[in-house]
């Protein structure tokens, strides 16, 4: 799809369907809106006046124009109330314009942009771009039957009666194209099922977008692991017959300062291992490497931003299987570094292969700070339900970029505490700690157990088992379509972008 900016006297122009958007409970409109209006012999102030479209967030409607613009067809979509007018409504009314024009099966379609507004008009773009794309995400690359041929879209135009937005305009459209090409990729890799992306498949993708992005790539292998006493990840590949990887991506655009780590879970595939699984619904475990495409499409985007940091990216990628080599519950094992781990329940797996890379990067990187990104507790679904990401972390600054970035992109994150005495819950009677720490607090217990792996580095934690694809209590998005969410990789990408720690 290709984005392009246009400017000048909209009504005077043909475009196959311009999408507009209103304010709800406002009759008049102003500027172009008022001129195409006056066109239409007062079409639209009529609908509005009439109560029949209140412009109410993602409400709709279509005029014909009937010769009286060359513009064929108009999309009236509603942006909700002024007072709540942000980038999320953007995101959300393009998205809703976008799949309008696919159920048309037009190849392009124009966006009139609102008249400036208090949202600066780069993120507005780029807001555009984000709903429109990312809502046209589709994973049908395993339907050998197409349901009928697909008109795709080839271009999406933003339309601007100001010339001189044209640059800022274009600023944000790069942006945005690079966020959905990177969220696509993570959803493409989360949505993929475990037979087609082992560890080995998915460090081979990895590989690939490191190429074509100059990272450095690297890969731990299982005798790697070995002779470095990585026993978390170790333990949790072994009931499989396939191997782990410890992928490595490094990117550097910060000259000598210290890196920023990310660490993502991959599990590509998570039966619970010998404390299995029930089977209903255990086919969502495919989702269970999204934190790990995440990073992989984060390190993505930030190559093609080409950011003034370094960044490293560390994914530990593994199957959880109870076969007959499997690590069991009540297993005493030591994660890199020397710590030791009771095994309660084989599958709180994530904790295990996530501590062996923190602990890898607190040793090996020296890290500015390090972020981690995993779908690690049911626990964490029932706290704060499928629309929010649990937050947890040591570092007061870092939690509140965190949130600064996710008022920006949209994607919620809510702290979650991490007080000392959750650590009570995770002592072990015969190793230093063990891997559960019981019902309570799961979510919390969980991020308690990284934090003994994460030294005095500033560090945080999110978790996105219940955002990281479209579950009971996910609510609907126009942007987001059912299955891998791709969530983080715009909120984490976001923060990379307005870095500035210390
Ligand atoms: N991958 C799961 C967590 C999960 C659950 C992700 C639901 C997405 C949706 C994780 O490995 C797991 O199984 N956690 C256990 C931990 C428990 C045994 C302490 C859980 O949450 O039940
Ligand atoms: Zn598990
Ligand atoms: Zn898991």
């Amino acid at each position: 799809m290709k984005v392009l900016v246009k400017s000048g006297r909209v009504e005077e122009e043909e475009f196959p369907l311009l999408a507009i958007n209103l304010f709800e409970g406002e009759a008049e409109v102003g500027g172009a809106v008022k001129a195409i209006d006056r066109l239409l012999d007062g079409a639209i102030t009529q609908l509005l006046k009439s109560g029949e479209f209140r412009a109410k967030l993602n409400q709709t409607t279509t005029i014909y124009t009937l010769g009286r613009l060359k513009t064929k067809r108009i999309l009236l979509v509603g942006l909700g109330k002024r007072s709540e007018y942000d980038l999320e409504a953007v995101r959300s009314v393009s998205g809703k314009a976008a799949q309008t024009a696919k159920e048309l099966k037009l190849k392009s379609y124009t966006q009139l942009i609102p008249e400036e507004g208090k949202l600066d008009v780069e993120a507005v773009a780029q807001a555009f771009v984000e709903g429109c794309g990312l809502s046209l995400y589709q994973f049908n690359q395993y339907k050998t039957e197409k349901e009928e041929e697909p008109t795709q879209l080839e271009e999406f135009i933003l339309y601007t009666t100001n010339p001189e937005l044209t640059p800022k305009l274009q600023r944000g459209i790069a942006v945005g194209e690079v966020m959905v090409e990177s969220v696509s990729l993570a959803r493409d890799l989360s949505n993929l099922p475990s037979n087609e992306c082992t560890p080995t498949i998915l460090a081979e993708k990895a590989r690939a977008v490191a190429e074509a992005n100059n990272l450095t790539y690297r890969v731990l292998e299982r005798k790697d692991m070995e002779e470095l006493g990585m026993g978390g990840i170790l333990s949790v590949s072994s009931g499989s017959e396939q191997p782990p990887k410890l992928i490595i991506l490094e990117y550097r655009g910060g000259g000598e300062e210290q890196p920023i780590v990310l660490v993502g879970k991959a599990v590509t595939f998570d039966s619970g291992g010998i404390s299995i699984k029930p089977s209903e619904k255990m086919e969502e475990m495919k989702y269970d490497k999204s934190g790990g495409a995440a990073v992989i499409a984060i390190m993505q985007a930030v190559a093609k931003l080409k950011l003034p940091i370094n960044l490293v990216g560390l994914i530990p990628a593994t199957e959880n299987l109870p076969g007959g080599r499997a690590y069991k519950p009540g297993d005493i094992i030591r994660i890199y570094g020397g710590k030791t781990v009771e095994v309660i329940s084989t599958d709180a797996e994530g904790r295990l292969i996530m501590s062996d890379a923190l602990s890898y990067a607190a040793q090996h990187y020296k890290p500015q700070v390090m972020i981690d990104i995993a779908t690690l507790t049911g626990a964490c679904i029932v706290a704060l339900g499928a629309t929010t990401i649990g937050m947890m972390g040591n570092n007061e600054r870092l939690k509140e970029m965190m949130r600064k970035a996710a008022e920006t992109t949209g994607e919620k994150v809510w702290e979650l505490p991490l007080w000392r005495e959750y650590d009570e819950l995770i002592k072990s009677r015969v190793a230093d700690v063990k891997n559960v720490g019981g019902r309570p607090a799961g979510a919390i217990t969980a991020a308690a157990f990284l934090q003994k792996f994460v030294g005095a580095y500033p560090w945080v934690h999110l978790d996105i088992a219940g955002t990281a694809y479209t579950q009971e209590g996910s609510v609907d998005k126009t942007y987001i379509p059912k299955g891998a969410t791709g969530v983080g990789v715009r909120l984490i990408t976001q923060l990379l972008r307005s870095w500035g720690f210390k």
